[in-house]
């Protein structure tokens, strides 16, 4: 990979040691995905923030990088491993609740926005078309390259941190035009669509291709429904629907291989996704829950009983939890608002065995990262369960 005078003086450690480092990890990854340079970026988004995940590893090389580097791009955090002031009454032991402070710590050394959250589309960190990202979190990077037209590839932790610190990134993948077009046509075939489960079938129909979505009309909440699901049962990081997202040209669809997703396929993908009953937790905000979701949510619920005994969660981000006050309130009365954090990065394994959630990623994820029996509900599903 060509690098500028000026980068190259960077990796041989003029700008300090993390810089070096950062430099250091980009030239890896632009070889061996042979990209031709460095390209500037406008944001980056972080993943490897809960102890949960990162534990005493990621700590050690943050708190190496955290000496002297300081990202120089606006730059934000996913979920944390727990609501950062109210880790008590998720049952967060101590010993985790100061690792996480430490790791949060170390990211604002950095100079990372810490507002931690896998949205931050919705309100910290809002991309424009055409923008070049260095984002990690599936389901973010995907919204952004689908539904912004943004250009990210599908970044790791470590390589959205050094490409935070660098200001740039290696050109190749989803950063090339050539790259984003699509590779597979998906005819749904549903009269009323449940996005989760439509995510999930594509995903694990289509894998790491570039879909080109007919016959749906996802609203923003949808999308963001759909990227979550697709990302976690394949690995799209990048789709199109017709008449709605960006980038959705239909001209260049011509000889596509074409897949049709029916109500067998949603039967088959809710068969899949259900492994267990009576759950002891109800999570819903995988994605983190957006203010015209919490709206939502909470206008079904007002005025209602709380029923059941199983624990509920909101899980939403702290900039959104603030401009929607009112909502929690109602909200709160049927469970907890769990902020910061979410079902998946917090440790629930420590409490809970099934857990009940809409979410197609959530469900994708359960089993193997929280060994937890899952039960799928669509939110209407889940709210009759608590009401
Ligand atoms: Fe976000 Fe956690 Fe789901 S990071 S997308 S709520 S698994």
């Amino acid at each position: 990979m060509f690098l500028t005078r000026e980068e190259e003086a960077i990796l041989a450690g003029e700008r300090g040691e993390g810089a070096r480092t950062a430099m250091e990890l980009l030239v890896a990854l632009g070889d061996i995905y042979e990209a031709k340079r460095l390209v500037p970026i406008a944001s980056a988004h972080l993943s490897g923030v809960s102890y949960k995940t990162i534990g005493e590893g990621g700590i050690g090389f943050l708190e190496s990088l955290a000496k002297d580097a300081k990202v120089c791009v606006p730059t934000t955090l996913n979920p944390a491993g727990m609501d950062r002031q109210r880790w008590r009454e998720m049952g967060i032991s101590p010993r985790f609740a100061d690792r996480q402070q430490h790791i949060i710590e170390c990211y604002g050394r950095l100079g990372v926005n810490t507002d931690c959250s896998c949205t931050p589309y919705l309100g910290t960190n809002i991309p424009r078309r055409g923008q070049t990202l260095a984002w990690a979190e599936s389901s973010a990077l995907s919204y952004a390259n689908s539904v912004v037209g943004a250009r990210t590839n599908r970044e790791g932790g470590p390589g959205a941190l050094a490409a935070a610190i660098i200001g740039r990134t290696p050109e190749y993948g989803l950063h090339l035009s050539e790259n984003r077009l699509p590779s597979v046509v998906v005819e749904v075939e549903l009269d009323q669509v449940d996005y989760s489960l439509l995510g999930h079938a594509a995903g694990s129909a289509i894998g790491s291709r570039i879909p080109y979505f007919r016959g749906i009309r996802p609203t923003g909440d949808q999308l963001k429904t759909l990227a979550a699901a697709m990302a976690a049962a394949g690995s799209v990081a990048l789709f199109h629907v017709e008449g709605v997202t960006p980038e959705a040209d239909p001209q260049a669809v011509k000889g596509l291989e074409r897949i049709r997703l029916g109500k067998a396929d949603m039967e088959a993908a809710r068969n899949k996704l259900e492994t267990g009953k009576d759950p002891e937790l109800i999570a819903l905000g995988c994605p983190h829950l957006s203010v015209d979701e919490i709206r939502d949510l909470a206008s079904k619920l007002k005025g209602k009983k709380r029923r059941g005994d199983a624990e509920v969660w909101f899980c939403t981000s702290r900039c959104t939890a603030s401009k929607c006050p009112r909502e929690l309130e109602v909200l709160s009365s049927f469970g907890q608002v769990v902020c910061d954090t979410c079902m998946i990065v917090t440790p629930i394994e420590e409490r809970f065995k099934v857990t009940a959630t809409n979410s197609g990623k959530a469900c994708c994820y359960l089993p193997n990262l929280c060994s937890q029996k899952v039960v799928y509900r669509s939110t209407d599903g889940l709210l009759e369960m608590i009401s």
